[in-house]
């Protein structure tokens, strides 16, 4: 374990330092793009106005012979548009592949002051967050980056989850973590063919007693990893996320597997395809109704003190810190979309 001193300094010289507050910004979605492909790199601008992250996809679905281009096409999409205040990520490929050295050589000199996050996939434990730190620090000492990039990390490794406290600890430049229930599942040994979401099977089934034809009541496969995956990251300050929805033909069990990773803390989710942006733009985006109860709870509770009744519910300082979660996300998400700050009435 570092010192706490040293924790917070630079790991190359001339490289910046690392941020002590992390940056506040709204991360609803994380919109995948594959960028050897001209057509989708044609779409980035439309897109920058439309989604919250535009991530270059490097890694898995660009095939091994495409990889090249990708990473060039990257480079291109970052130089070529202008990203305001939406963010732009690339997912470099995993750390044993012959790709992830030229990824991190080629685009941190040519666009390093263009990219907020590197998303790193199959995190086993704190050694990989610690390679990609020290090397960022030098490319960025070489580039003369005034700005750290941030790294996410993707879980889904067994040992990733087990090693999953480290991870968030490992360095100042971790920015959160994304469920990765597809290789996680494969990692694990589940039996099942499927990027996330939900299985027939997963189920607990109705007592036998007396009655006739037993229910079975679908369970959620992702619970205990989320629920991990948040303590971890929500203990060291940092975001987590629920990754990839493969079946892009049941937008429910997308909008349900999305709404239960909100609940439970998460604050976005990836999205594959153009229908997923606004399934996780109405998820992640507090509902209104919720926000104007939370706003009630604020206004009785000024100082946070106390216990006042509303419609019949008791409240106090607890709920006075729920209420503030949902109230802070409505104002980041009222500073990007004027639709909804309208509605929230912010
Ligand atoms: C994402 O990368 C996953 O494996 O689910
Ligand atoms: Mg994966």
């Amino acid at each position: 374990m570092k010192t706490p001193g040293a924790f917070y300094k630079p790991l190359a010289i001339g490289a910046p330092d690392p941020f002590r507050e992390r940056p506040v910004s709204l991360e609803r979605m994380i919109h995948f793009v594959p960028p050897h492909i001209d057509k989708m790199r044609a779409k980035v601008p439309d897109l920058i106005a439309n989604v919250d992250v535009v991530l270059g996809n490097l890694e898995d679905a660009i095939p091994a012979d495409a990889k090249t281009d990708a990473r060039r096409g990257f480079i291109e999409m970052a130089r070529e548009n202008d990203f305001g205040s939406t963010g732009l990520w690339t997912r470099v490929n995993c750390l044993n592949s012959p790709w992830f050295l030229d990824d991190l050589l080629e685009i941190v000199p040519a666009v390093g002051s263009k990219l907020d996050v590197v998303m790193l996939p199959k995190v086993e434990g704190d050694w990989d967050i610690h390679y990609l730190d020290q090397l960022l620090a030098q490319l960025e000492a070489r580039a003369g980056l005034a700005r750290p990039i941030m790294i996410h990390a993707i879980l889904e490794t067994a040992e990733g989850v087990k090693n999953v406290e480290q991870i968030a600890a490992a360095s100042p430049r971790m920015h959160g973590m994304s469920l990765g229930p597809a290789d996680l599942a494969a990692s694990r040994g589940m039996k099942t063919t499927r990027v996330g979401g939900g299985h027939p099977d997963y189920a607990v089934l109705e007592d036998a007693s007396g009655a006739e034809g037993r229910r079975a009541f679908q369970q959620d496969l992702w619970h205990y990893t989320i629920a991990k995956m948040v303590d971890a990251c929500l203990a060291y300050g940092l975001k987590p996320f629920y990754g990839p929805f493969g079946d892009f033909s049941d937008p429910e069990a997308c909008e349900s597997q999305f709404r239960n990773a909100f609940l439970m803390g998460c604050l976005g989710a990836w999205s594959l395809h153009p229908k997923q942006i606004d399934i996780a733009k109405k998820v992640f985006s507090p509902d209104p109704d919720e926000v104007a109860f939370a706003r009630k709870i604020l206004e009785a509770m000024p100082d946070g003190t106390g216990a006042v009744m509303i419609d019949g519910k008791m409240q106090d300082d607890a709920t006075w810190k729920q209420a503030k979660v949902i109230v802070d996300l409505a104002r980041l998400v009222s500073s990007k979309d004027k639709e909804l700050a309208a509605v929230y009435g912010l």
